[in-house]
């Protein structure tokens, strides 16, 4: 069985500003397997406004795909951000960021 430690450094979001870009991989430590029976399948960038989440991207992958992300931080308006990634298996798990 595997700890919910474990599951947690496999699926968590980490967001990394690497020069004008933004770097979200999924899972820490340990990277999501991505494999027709269990990967990840959509990754959902959200933004805080005053009454709700607004969504502004989703992002969708393939069996074949790497569990990464990047994008010019222009995309993006100064501000808190949620990102939500999505296993088929294990759920959605998130994580808040402030650019
Ligand atoms: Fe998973």
């Amino acid at each position: 069985m595997i700890s919910l430690t474990e599951q947690w450094k496999k699926h968590q979001p980490s967001v990394q500003i690497e020069g004008d870009n933004i770097v979200i991989t999924i899972g820490r430590d340990i990277e999501h397997p991505m494999q027709e029976v269990h990967l990840i399948e959509t990754v959902d960038l959200l933004s805080y406004t005053k009454a709700w989440l607004l969504r502004v991207k989703t992002f969708e992958f393939k069996a074949e795909d790497e569990p990464k992300i990047t994008f010019p931080i222009d995309d993006l308006k100064s501000g808190t951000y949620k990102v939500q990634s999505r296993c088929n298996l294990h759920g959605t798990w998130d994580d808040d960021f402030v650019i």
